[in-house]
């Protein structure tokens, strides 16, 4: 065991780390397609639900058990139950998670990373649809590119983790936060300029029912867990840094609250600039690759606009990342007594390697093609396949994150003594009326729903008849 454990320097700064994590790609990539594709309105309401009736509880729960072991996630089952628990086994998933999600997650990145360098560079300004459509499959498709990038952004992600808590996560989360905020916001003045920008407010926030499926309702509840960092312990490994008087009940409304904003805001950052150049927001995963940059090469001010937009991305993917890293990271300094240079180092680098087939998953035939035949043959995914990268995001988010997810739930809930999670919730909080709604999601409330995005993983829902169209 190392010496004395590292702590967060203020509170301030665990607030802009915790909501670095949960703010992503899942944020300004992902959400935004996801809600394009079910239609707007219904499925934001139904997102913002899940966020406060799920991913809040599971969030305090977290980083609760964080706080009250100081310690990574495996350690923090054992001291809460007992040596060789079986409930050790949440906190060994979520070290795995951590590598498979951080394997896929740095080739977006990547992207990202891309991206910003042509933008900068090269501009997409006066390029045609077609050219731009053709930068992202040609992007998509080339090994070293790929490769290139996915190796430079973890690079910089084990830089960071290497600084250690204060001097690396915490300092690094203290500048690019506020920065986000502010390219986010200036990004959103630009947007309310624009002719889309009612449509897009109505699209986001009128409710309608027209594209929602049941699918939709279990893909919002996922969505939850994913962009919130729940299920895997990373808030566990943070909430360990956190000394015992701090409000977590504060904490994590203002994260959640934070995470929240952001996908919103992304939204009425996107949403207009596509309706104002006669797109439509339902493009699915190429909705930031292609259709915003084809928008930003048509607008005033989009040879600006756009390296703002993707440096924004780049950052919130990077302080997720450094969130996925430490989780493996504090493993090994915890339970091995490794150094945090060893630790970082090895896990970085392994990582960087379990992601090569994710890198390569556009262009290669083993990666792409041939892979996506055996998984068709095993009929996952309705028979279509996955090719390496679309496997591990399905894997890591329909499965290993409800179950984690399910199990801290299970976990705080029915496993920890009631004296122990109630002094631990109500220490230091204001909030100390809320303990018994807490609990009583933790019980009732989550398991229910995380059962519903189980089932529907695996295809149970389908087979009732429940969903009416693909989950994914
Ligand atoms: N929340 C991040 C996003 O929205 C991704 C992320 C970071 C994550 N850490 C995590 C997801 C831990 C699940 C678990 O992009």
């Amino acid at each position: 065991m190392a010496g004395q454990r590292a702590q967060w320097g203020s509170r301030l700064g665990f607030i802009l780390a915790a909501a670095g994590s949960a703010v992503g790609l899942g944020n300004i990539w992902k959400f935004p397609y996801i809600t394009g594709e079910n239609g707007g309105g219904l499925f934001v309401l139904i997102y913002l639900a899940c966020i406060a009736l799920v991913g809040l509880p599971i969030m305090m729960a977290e980083i609760f058990i964080g706080r009250a072991t100081q310690s990574s996630p495996v350690g923090a089952f054992r001291k809460l139950s007992k040596p060789r628990s079986p409930w050790m086994g949440i906190g060994w998933m979520g070290v795995v998670v951590a590598f498979i999600i951080l394997s896929y997650y740095s080739v977006v990145a990547g992207w990202a990373m891309h991206y910003t360098w042509i933008s900068l560079t090269d501009s997409f300004t006066g390029k045609s649809p077609e050219e731009i459509g053709n930068t992202f499959t040609a992007l998509f498709e080339s090994a070293k590119l790929n490769l290139f990038w996915h190796t430079l952004f973890m690079a910089i992600t084990i830089a960071i983790v290497m600084g250690g808590i204060r001097r690396g996560i915490e300092l690094c989360s203290k500048i690019l936060m506020p920065t986000l905020f502010l390219l986010l916001l200036i990004l959103l003045a630009y947007a309310m300029t624009t002719d889309g920008f009612g449509k897009a407010f109505s699209f986001l926030f009128a409710p309608n029912a027209d594209k929602l499926t049941s699918a939709g309702v279990l893909e919002a509840l996922g969505h939850s867990f994913f962009t919130l960092s729940l299920g895997m312990g990373a808030m566990i490994t943070y909430g360990s840094y956190l000394k015992s008087k701090d409000d977590i009940v504060a904490a994590s409304i203002t994260v959640s609250v934070l995470d929240t904003a952001v996908a919103l805001i992304a939204c009425l950052v996107l949403f207009p600039i596509i309706f104002t150049v006669g797109r439509e927001p339902s493009a699915g995963p190429g909705l930031v690759f292609v259709s915003i940059p084809i928008a930003f090469a048509q607008m005033p001010g989009g040879a600006i606009l756009a390296p703002l937009f993707f440096i924004l991305l780049t950052f919130a993917a990077l302080t997720s990342a450094i969130s996925l890293l430490e989780v493996a990271v504090s493993y090994f300094i915890d339970e091995r007594g490794w150094s945090r240079a060893k630790a970082t180092l090895t896990c970085g680098i392994s990582i960087l390697v379990v992601g090569i087939p994710s890198a390569l998953s556009g262009g290669t035939k083993f990666f792409g093609e041939q892979f996506q035949t055996l998984t068709s043959y095993l009929r996952i995914n309705d028979g279509e396949g996955f090719n390496w990268f679309d496997f591990f995001d399905y894997v890591a988010t329909n499965w290993m994150l409800p179950i984690g997810g399910l199990g801290i739930a299970l976990f705080a809930a029915w496993r920890v003594g009631n004296k122990a999670r109630e002094e631990g919730f109500k220490a230091g909080t204001r909030f100390g009326k809320l303990y018994w709604g807490w609990v009583f999601l933790l019980r009732y409330i989550v398991p229910i729903a995380v059962l519903l995005v189980f089932l529907n993983a695996i295809g149970v829902l389908d087979i009732l008849g429940v969903t009416s169209d693909d989950a994914n």
